[in-house]
C-alpha cells in the first residue's frame, strides 16, 4: 500500500465530462481509462464503479483491463517510478538482477509502491532502446548500459 488517493467531486466531474465525450464515439472504455489514470493517477476500484455505471460494462471487465495493461494502475504510483526493462535484450543482459536489486533496496515488491509513496518499482516489456540493454528508466530518464551497481548509484542520487 503507498499513498492514499484522493476522490474529489472536482475530480470526479472530469471523469463524467470525458466519458460524456467518449460516449459519442465507439470503443469509449479504453479512452476512458487512460483519462481516468491521468485524473486520479490511477484507476481504483471506486473510479471503477463509476466508470461501470456510466459505460454500462461490467466492473469485471474493467478490473480485467486495468490489472492486464501495464499503463494502468489500481493503487497510486509513487512520487518516482523505476521501471525496469525485462524485454529479450536486457533481460539476456542481466536485467533481471537490476529489478531484484531495486525492489531488495527498497524493499518495495515489484509492481508495488513504497510505504512513504515515493517509489514504485515496476517492470517493462521492451521499451524500444534494445541497442543501449540492459534498459532501466527513472520516471522520464532512462539509463542505458545498466548494471546492479548504477542503480545502486542512481538511487543514492535520488534518495
Ligand atoms: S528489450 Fe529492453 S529495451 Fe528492448
Amino acid at each position: 500500500m503507498g499513498a492514499t488517493i484522493q476522490i474529489t467531486e472536482e475530480k470526479l466531474a472530469k471523469l463524467y465530462a470525458v466519458m460524456d465525450e467518449n460516449k459519442k464515439k465507439p470503443g469509449p472504455l479504453m479512452p476512458t481509462l487512460h483519462e481516468a489514470q491521468k485524473i486520479f493517477g490511477c484507476v481504483p476500484l471506486e473510479v471503477q464503479k463509476v466508470i461501470s455505471k456510466e459505460l454500462g460494462e461490467s466492473i469485471a471487465k474493467i478490473n480485467g483491463v486495468v490489472t492486464f495493461y501495464g499503463q494502468f494502475s489500481i493503487e497510486p504510483k509513487g512520487k518516482n517510478i523505476i521501471s525496469v526493462c525485462l524485454g529479450t535484450a536486457c533481460y539476456v543482459r542481466g536485467s533481471q538482477g537490476i529489478l531484484d536489486a531495486f525492489s531488495d533496496e527498497l524493499k518495495v515488491k515489484v509492481g508495488e509502491t513504497s510505504e512513504d509513496g515515493m517509489f514504485t518499482v515496476e517492470a517493462t516489456r521492451c521499451i524500444g532502446a534494445c541497442g543501449l540493454a540492459p534498459v532501466f528508466t527513472v520516471n522520464e530518464t532512462v539509463y542505458g548500459n545498466a548494471s546492479v551497481a548504477k542503480a545502486k548509484e542512481v538511487l543514492k542520487g535520488i534518495q
